[in-house]
């Protein structure tokens, strides 16, 4: 605490220099590089820190989420200037209307880049907006490893296949910017159920008065608040350039590790890979093995499936009436809902009703403490590894959950999915897993958390 109110003091002092110096006030370029560059390596860290904690609301700071601190040993990483700049906007919890919201409250780099909040994860799993009472209506999905999808594109129009994009439903395409996690970085700061900015103009004021106001001027360029537009796309790029940093896309587990020959795996995780890439078809969606010289694996393709996960009724979404007019009737269609909007794709939409995108793998199982609970699924209907992978086996072995018929889902049936339409019948429902085998494969997703190691 008493870093919190020395910090938050400093903070002060720098904010209250009041307007934003004159384009023609700022510092010169090479002053500031001067000065970022003769930083130490541990300030940066801190002055992450210090803004989201600035900002910190008193009921909030118990379930804060810390940036990753230069102490950390798993994150002892040195970010170039527009990474930091980037991380820096991460954890700003000034971006929202009312502040206190960023993004690192709905993606916590203790939790896998996820939702950090227990409670939430064991019950309707979404998170709610910087407006008390606006919640969302998909489980926040890992920020991290998103860097790397392509632009959203129809690979193959025979059989409706989309690859690529940001978000469960890939409507952050990345043709705005070159890149799905830039134009997804745009979304949440005027996102009503988020961050709930008023405008772009509004963001931008933000960052051009904060106390970081400098630093992005020296990397955009001393005229870059003079233009709204420009400004809101750079403070995505520069989201999307500390997303796809060595702090966020770490690739530090001991499956690396092991992929490297500097660890081994216990006999139960390697029979648990052999599963994953055998038996268990795992692999056909979230592939394991490095790609062309060396890259290491992102555990997805990028592509769609509808694997008929139930609905998860827990979501306040479904009684929100102001932004979900059919309450409890609402449906999740997923991948096609966004082709429908979208005229040369809309004859693809009904085959891609009820898909949503592969999720990474990668630090599937990465939590605070071992009793914390994570939620699995676009909608969080999972709340455990050995429940999503017992699922997989079963879907089709235990039968449909229904009202008259009591049961426990997941033990003597399971619910409907949340859509019918579209869904794989091929690679899963019915793999013939042992429970061993079952855990095995849980096992082995343990093995997938950064951390293990540091790189250098
Ligand atoms: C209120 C919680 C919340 C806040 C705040 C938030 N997010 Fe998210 N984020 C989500 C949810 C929920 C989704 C999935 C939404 C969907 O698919 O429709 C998501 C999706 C994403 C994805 C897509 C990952 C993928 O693989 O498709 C990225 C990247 C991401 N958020 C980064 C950010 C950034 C950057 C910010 C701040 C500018 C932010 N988020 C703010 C909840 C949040
Ligand atoms: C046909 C493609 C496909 C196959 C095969 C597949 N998955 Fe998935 N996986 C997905 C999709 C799509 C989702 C998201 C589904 C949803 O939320 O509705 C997902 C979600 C998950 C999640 C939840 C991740 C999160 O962040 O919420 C886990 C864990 C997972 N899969 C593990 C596995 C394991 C283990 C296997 C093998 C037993 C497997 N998957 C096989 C496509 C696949």
């Amino acid at each position: 605490m008493r870093r919190v109110l020395f910090l938050a003091l400093g903070m002060g002092g720098l904010l209250a220099c009041g307007s934003p110096p004159a384009p023609d006030e700022s510092p010169p370029a090479e002053s500031v590089d001067a000065r970022t560059e003769a930083a130490p390596a541990h300030t940066e860290a801190d002055e992450a820190q210090a803004i989201f904690e600035a900002t910190l609301l008193p009921e909030d700071s118990l379930d804060a989420e810390a940036p990753p601190a230069a102490g950390d040993s798993e994150e002892r990483v040195r970010l170039t200037p527009v990474e930091r700049l980037g991380k820096l906007l991460f954890f700003d919890r000034g971006l929202s209307e009312p502040s206190g919201q960023a993004c690192a409250v709905c993606h916590g780099p203790s939790v896998g880049w996820t939702g950090p909040e227990l409670l939430i994860n064991a019950t309707g799993s979404v998170y709610e907006g910087a407006v008390k009472g606006r919640f969302g209506n998909r489980k926040p999905p890992s920020s991290a490893y998103a860097t790397p999808a392509p632009i959203l594109h129809l690979k193959d129009a025979r059989k409706a296949l989309f690859v690529g994009g940001n978000f469960w439903d890939g409507r952050a395409t990345g043709e705005e910017l070159g890149n799905p996690a830039a134009d997804q970085a745009q979304g949440p700061f005027l996102n009503p159920v988020e961050q709930n900015n008023p405008s772009e103009a509004v963001v931008v004021a933000k960052v051009c008065r904060g106390p970081y106001a400098s630093l992005f001027r020296s990397v955009y360029g001393s005229s870059i608040c003079q233009n709204v537009a420009r400004a809101y796309d750079a403070i995505a790029l520069a989201i999307a350039a500390y997303e796809d940093s060595p702090e966020v896309n770490a690739f530090t587990s001991k499956y690396d590790a092991w992929l490297a020959g500097r660890a081994e795996l216990s006999s139960q995780e390697r029979w648990g890979l052999r599963l994953f890439e055998g038996k268990a078809l795992c692999a056909n969606c979230h592939p394991s093995q490095p790609g062309p010289r060396g890259k290491p694996p992102l555990f997805t393709d990028f592509t769609y499936d509808n694997l008929g996960v139930p609905r998860n009724l827990l979501n306040p979404w479904y009684w929100q009436r102001e932004f979900n007019p059919l309450g409890p009737f609402w449906v999740d269609y997923g991948l096609g809902a966004f082709l429908q909007t979208r005229e040369e794709w809309r004859p693809f939409a009904r085959g891609n009703l009820g898909k949503v995108k592969v999720p990474t793998l990668r630090n599937v199982d990465k939590r605070p403490y071992p009793g914390f609970i994570k939620a699995y699924g676009h909608n969080g209907y999972f709340k455990s590894l050995e429940s999503i992978v017992h699922f997989y086996n079963t879907r089709d072995v235990l039968p449909v959950c229904l009202p008259e018929f009591p049961g426990t889902p997941g033990e003597d049936c399971w619910p409907p999915p949340e859509v019918g339409l579209n869904l794989n019948t091929d690679e899963l429902g019915n793999l013939g897993l042992t429970p061993q085998e079952e855990a095995a494969i849980v096992a082995f997703l343990r093995t997938l958390s950064d951390g293990y190691f540091q790189r250098h």
